[in-house]
């Protein structure tokens, strides 16, 4: 039951709206304001209930509120889940301009308590479309006069967390390393080049096919989506959907480090404590992807120039640093320590 999902979840806000006209669910999670308007991306998929997509907009939120803080980003934490009638490479674009066009009334009624940007199932173009028509949207395409995309940022990012948490781990570099890529898209692919030019051995899985071809292409091995978390790897990089790690797999997973994009990567925190006690290192996923956000806020509410954001996506390194350090001294999960650390950034709201 919905109710269910909101009487665990201590965010500010959750809207839901059906649209009967297309068919799509909308769900707009708003977690927090403390540092600033909530943002977050909006996510568009198939999800198997309406409850289902609200507990995925309100956890997707509440990892937002941790990003934001942990980068030191002067927003808060909310989400967009726009449940689709059908998967979303089934809806056409005459539909898929409808379902946008109610979205933007959303943002509009909201009226900058929550600005979008994109996620898994949105692009910049979509970004265009839902700025024009409500003003609170970042990540437009550069034609359009905004900054792009913010994949490749969050890329580099996931990429400075791996070999920070490589190095944790005891690994000088990724060089002859095997890394194994889960989700070829936006993100996984562009980790997966600048693992392979690292020299890392990279194993690889998509859903689909054309992407598993590319990465072929780029020299990397590739296995079935199903028998990934059977392969043995020295850096496992989560990059498709989130939840893939519960009690059962931190204690089989064959890996020294776990380090992705993929947002909500542990199931809860004894995933994470399970992970910790096998000695696996694991960077957690709203600081080792966070530069997708430091790209958009960067860019679009702080005036930085593309040097300035990528300076600061490289100071993920440090911020790993401070949390595999709070882990050791305090003898905690790094999931815990990370958890602390933008606590810590909460209680002291951005200037
Ligand atoms: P995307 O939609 O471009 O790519 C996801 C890929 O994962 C697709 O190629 C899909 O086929 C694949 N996939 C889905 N289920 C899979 C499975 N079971 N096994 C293997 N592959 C599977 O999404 P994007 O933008 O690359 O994001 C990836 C993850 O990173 C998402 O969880 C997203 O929320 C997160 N993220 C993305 C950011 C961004 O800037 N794009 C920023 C921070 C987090
Ligand atoms: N959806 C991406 C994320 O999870 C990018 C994004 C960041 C979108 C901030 C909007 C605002 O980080």
């Amino acid at each position: 039951m919905i109710e269910n999902v909101l009487t665990g979840w201590d965010g500010a806000l959750c809207s839901s709206r059906y649209d009967r006209e297309t068919g799509a669910f909308f769900t707009v999670a708003v977690h927090s304001r403390r540092r600033g308007p909530a943002a977050g991306g909006t996510r568009a998929m198939h999800y198997a209930s309406h409850e289902d997509a609200v507990a995925d907009a309100t956890r997707l939120a509440s990892a937002m509120t941790l990003k934001m803080a942990a980068a030191d980003l002067p927003m808060g934490g909310g989400k967009s889940v726009i449940a689709l009638p059908a998967p979303r490479h089934e809806i056409d674009d005459d539909l898929w301009q409808r379902i946008l066009q109610v979205h933007a009334e959303n943002l509009s009624a909201l009226n900058g308590t929550y600005w979008t940007g994109p996620d898994v199932g949105t692009t910049s173009a979509d970004m265009d479309l839902l700025h024009g028509r409500s003003g609170f949207a970042f990540g437009r395409s550069v034609d359009a006069g905004g900054p792009g995309s913010s994949a490749p940022s969050t890329a580099q990012g996931v990429y400075v967390a791996m070999r920070t948490a490589a190095a944790e781990a005891g690994m000088n570099d990724l060089a002859g390393r095997r890394v194994l890529v889960q989700g070829l898209g936006a993100v996984g692919m562009d980790v997966l080049e600048l693992a392979t030019k690292d020299g890392a051995d990279v194993v690889a899985a998509d859903l689909d096919e054309d992407r598993c071809r590319r990465a072929r292409d780029l020299g990397a091995a590739i296995v079935r989506p199903e028998e990934v978390l059977d392969v043995e790897s020295d850096v496992y990089a989560p990059c498709a959907m989130g939840g893939v790690i519960d009690v059962d797999v931190a204690r089989r997973i064959r890996t020294s480090v776990v380090a992705g994009a993929a947002n909500n990567v542990l199931v809860d925190p004894a995933a994470g404590e399970e992970l910790a006690r096998r000695g696996v290192v694991y960077a957690p996923d709203f600081i080792a992807n966070g530069g997708g956000a430091i790209h958009l806020v960067g860019r679009e509410v702080l005036g930085w120039s593309p040097a300035e954001v990528a300076s600061h996506v490289d100071g993920i390194a440090a911020t790993l640093s401070e949390v595999f350090e709070r882990a050791r001294t305090a003898r905690l999960s790094p999931d815990r320590a990370a958890h602390d650390l933008a606590q810590s950034r909460l209680d002291r709201p951005a200037a």
